[in-house]
């Protein structure tokens, strides 16, 4: 089943839901474990990309994982990590997603792992052999221009290149750095500020043609130099992905390929669920206040603004009194109206936190804590109009809650 995007598909010109996007996991799975403080038991839902971030929230023990996205290339590939992390140990696992090893190795291993998957997901991939074969971390359009971006960067002088990502400390990283590379971030950072950025980055941008690849070059070059002097490659998995063209440093892997957290992801895989559609759509098919925590990845950035308004009002209704969410903000930023602002609580200084210590580059983060109606709203619920605080679904939403729960208790544990 395929999924038609309206507008969504903006960021991405073309149908991004055709090919596997990524087989890697860009994301720093960390700073999700932090702001979404899942408690054990809790109930998550996060956004599938790559797996990693699914795999690697399972390490804090939720009772349930729902793995939602709109391409079925991306639940497909979670569904393989799953299988082989049944079938495989540590070591054969790292070989077979292709970290290490050969394509004979993953031969052999494929044969283990497709036991455990369902017929649908064993011809998909039995179709595709070929990325098994070469391994499917890398094999995803994402990886692939990283590739082609290290390549740019293995014409620089080899010995600074290999300097960059080994060098011992920040400074001498920094002194490793392409000439004019702070000019660049100079013109990257007035360029983000610009209040048209979308522009350059929509579908209908098209028509700008040289000018609109150049700034979005030059943008993402700059936030590139900008990690670069306040990161070391060497930590940095997704940074070794855009340097390299792979991850080098075994110590550095994603949490989900570390060894000291393999046993236990191991042996919680029966809790994810995975979905296919679009996250709003797969909110909504669960009953209100079902969800502890809401990793949403960047998809804001690939939703017109009312679009995302409307994810948002979806996920305050999901989430259970005092649930998290979390989203990153990747170039663009996605905000609030004053309406929904009201039903979050930022965690500003944690959101600033993430932003220096996350290990992919340049995500900002948004960080927010559901609050339960005001008394106002409250009493708006018999009385709002379309135009009013509440919409018809979410009227309907809370009242079945308040049934459930008594509107004491939910009151009650809204309290932050
Ligand atoms: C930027 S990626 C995140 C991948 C990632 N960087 C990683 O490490 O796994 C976002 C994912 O969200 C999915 N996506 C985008 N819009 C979506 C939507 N409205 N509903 C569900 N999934 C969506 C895309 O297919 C993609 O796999």
């Amino acid at each position: 089943m395929t999924y038609q995007l309206t507008e969504s598909d903006w960021f991405n010109p073309g149908n991004f839901t055709r090919e596997l996007r990524y087989g890697s996991c860009s994301e720093d799975v960390l700073s999700e474990i932090k702001a979404l403080k899942i408690e054990k038991n809790g109930r998550v839902l996060a956004v599938t990309g790559g797996g990693g971030r699914v795999l690697g929230l399972l390490t804090e023990d939720p009772a349930e994982i729902v793995a939602v996205d709109i391409n079925i290339h991306q639940s497909r590939v979670l569904k393989l990590k799953i299988a082989a992390m049944k079938a495989l140990n540590h070591r054969e696992f790292l070989v077979f997603l292709g970290w290490c090893g050969r394509p004979q190795n993953r031969d052999r291993l494929w044969m283990r792992v497709r036991e455990n998957l369902d017929s649908n997901t064993a011809s998909y991939w039995q179709g595709r052999i070929d990325s098994v074969r070469e391994g499917i971390l890398y094999s995803g359009t994402f990886e692939r221009s990283c590739r082609k971006i290290a390549g740019i960067f293995a014409k620089m002088n080899r010995r600074k290149r290999v300097r960059l990502y080994a060098s011992r400390s920040l400074a001498q990283q920094i002194k490793f750095l392409p000439f004019g590379w702070r000019m660049i971030v100079a013109i990257s950072q007035r360029l983000l500020k610009f209040r048209r950025l979308e522009l350059f980055f929509s579908s209908s941008g098209r028509g700008i043609g040289l000018i609109r690849s150049l700034m979005i070059s030059i943008i993402l070059m700059g936030v590139l130099f900008n990690a670069l002097r306040s990161q070391r490659v060497r930590n940095s998995h997704f940074l070794q992905l855009i340097l390299v063209g792979r991850y080098v440093s075994a110590r550095s892997l994603p949490r989900y390929l570390q060894p000291e957290f393999y046993e236990s992801i191991q042996s919680r895989l029966d809790r994810i669920r995975v979905r296919e559609g679009r996250v709003d759509e797969v909110l909504k098919s669960y009953p209100a206040g079902y969800f502890d925590g809401i990793s949403l990845s960047n998809v804001p950035a690939f939703l017109v603004p009312k679009e995302f308004l409307r994810l948002m009002r979806i996920v305050w209704i999901r989430l259970a009194p005092a649930g998290r969410v979390v989203y990153r903000q990747f170039v663009l930023a996605r905000r609030l109206n004053r309406h929904l602002a009201r039903r979050f609580a930022r965690n500003d200084d944690l959101e600033a936190e993430l932003m220096q210590t996350d290990l992919a580059m340049g995500h900002g983060f948004f960080i927010g804590t559901r609050l339960p109606l005001t008394t106002e709203e409250e009493d708006g619920l018999d009385r709002s109009d379309s135009r009013g605080s509440l919409c018809r679904e979410e009227r309907g939403e809370m009242e079945k809650r308040r049934e459930r729960l008594g509107w004491r208790a939910f009151s009650a544990c809204g309290k932050e």
